[in-house]
């Protein structure tokens, strides 16, 4: 049995890391949230009424390797938050699991309600703000079959669900995001391949195959699905979501979070503007009505045409991004700008096994956020991007994003300079 020391053993080597506060700190605002964040599929293990579960175990299915028992957050995330609230951070970034807590359609279970009760408990208990995803990606078995988000009834289904987690929830709530990155589909389409193709077009070509080897014809999941379709339904769901958080109770503020590139012009010919409002603009619009926008930014895409590939001689991280920390500065600056609604830095990281280079990417994109607070942009938190390493998709568990190494087959936590590193900045709110 892993028990509490097993899994907290390396907290004292870390905080005797980087000295890297000077006596010249620059004091961030008060109240301002640091923290990190993780999505349920990706930690907690054993998700197996979703989608993606369903998906990792198609034969040539497209996922590196099954998620499994991933990080057994489901059953260690009381050592988990404890870890977060003890290295200094005062927020935790998750996501309820809906196709835990609604199986069936329109049948929720109560224990699952429950177990997320106790998420949220373990959350104060550790003096750290819950900020909550309703859906990260994965969705239900049972919505993926009946067509996902690319069918007009899929907002609905998905405010009944909001509705009954805020019923059950909503009194320990923080913050609460609908969707995670809704225009992750369309993005895809701007990423091209060495083929030539874009990465939306090889997975549109995809989604015939699943759904032969399924045997459902509907079939439609978060990023294998057709983002014409997808697209305005996601932001039919994000506002009827909203909205029926809202209905439960009023006072939590409420927002989305997008996925967003740097974009900058290959040349005077470039498409950037095109792609800024294909993608980004429709949701940029709708959270001009929310209490607060979530920026989600890794890396630059100099657009031409389509994104160019990263230029030569740039440094890469484990997932092929350039390594460009400055490219958060720029985002906040655009989304504040079009929403006119207070930023959130709900994600921000870089997969790396290079520890140093992690601090040194954290260290240059909170100077872009100091920046913009010099500006007055109305930055409210700043949330990494993990806290641990996790399963990253389709790419499996070899990328690592997380300020806590994990053992997978012990399940044991190592934390890493850049926890303290970051750590240290929360705890004393200051560069
Ligand atoms: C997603 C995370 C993902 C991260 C790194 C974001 O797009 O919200 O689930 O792990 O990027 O790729």
């Amino acid at each position: 049995m892993i028990t509490r020391r097993d899994l907290l053993s390396s907290v004292a080597t870390a905080a005797a890391v980087p000295g890297i506060l000077s006596a010249a700190a620059k004091p961030f605002p008060k109240g301002f949230l640091w923290g990190a964040a993780t999505a349920g599929h990706q930690v907690e293990g054993n998700n197996l009424n979703s989608d993606c579960w369903l998906l990792e175990h198609l034969p040539e299915s497209a996922f590196a390797e099954p998620s499994g028992d991933a990080c057994d957050h489901y059953h260690l995330y009381p050592h988990d938050i404890r870890l977060l609230g003890e290295l200094g951070f005062n927020t935790y970034r998750f996501s309820l699991e809906w196709s835990r807590i609604e199986p069936e359609e329109g049948f929720f279970s109560r224990a699952e309600l429950e177990h997320y009760r106790r998420v949220l408990a373990a959350c104060h208990e550790a003096g750290v703000t819950p900020m909550v995803t309703y859906s990260h990606f994965t969705v239900p078995r049972w919505f993926a079959l009946k067509g996902g988000w690319e069918k007009t009834d899929a907002p609905g289904r998905f405010a009944k669900f909001c509705e009954r987690a805020t019923r059950s929830l909503g009194d320990m709530i923080g913050y609460a995001t609908t969707l995670n990155e809704p225009d992750v589909a369309a993005l895809l389409g701007w990423m091209s391949l060495p083929n030539g193709q874009t990465i939306g077009q090889m997975i549109g070509s995809r989604l015939p195959v699943i759904r032969k080897q399924l045997g459902a014809p509907d079939f439609s999941s978060f990023v294998f699905a057709d983002g014409r379709l997808t697209l305005p339904n996601l932001l039919r769901a994000h506002m009827q979501g909203k909205e029926a958080i809202k209905a439960v109770r009023s006072g939590i503020p409420v927002g989305v979070s997008l996925a967003m590139s740097d974009d900058q012009p290959a040349s005077s010919g470039s498409r950037v503007e095109e792609k800024r409002a294909a993608v980004y603009g429709p949701f940029l619009e709708a959270a001009r009505k929310d209490d607060f926008f979530g920026v989600q930014t890794y890396t630059r895409a100099i657009v031409a045409e389509k994104d160019l590939p990263p230029p030569k001689d740039s440094e890469l991280t484990q997932t092929g991004w350039e390594f460009y920390p400055e490219a958060l500065e720029h985002t906040i600056r655009y989304a504040a700008q079009k929403t006119g609604v207070p930023i959130m830095v709900t994600e921000n990281g870089i997969a790396t096994e290079d520890d140093e280079r992690r601090v040194e990417y954290i260290r240059r994109a909170l100077a872009g956020v100091g920046r913009c607070l010099d500006d007055h942009v109305d930055v409210r938190g700043y949330i990494h991007w993990s806290l641990m390493d996790n399963f990253e998709w389709n790419s499996g568990f070899k990328p690592k994003f997380g300020l806590i190494a994990v053992d997978l087959n012990t399940q044991k936590r190592s934390v890493k300079p850049s926890a303290a590193f970051l750590g240290n900045i929360a705890r004393r709110n200051a560069l």
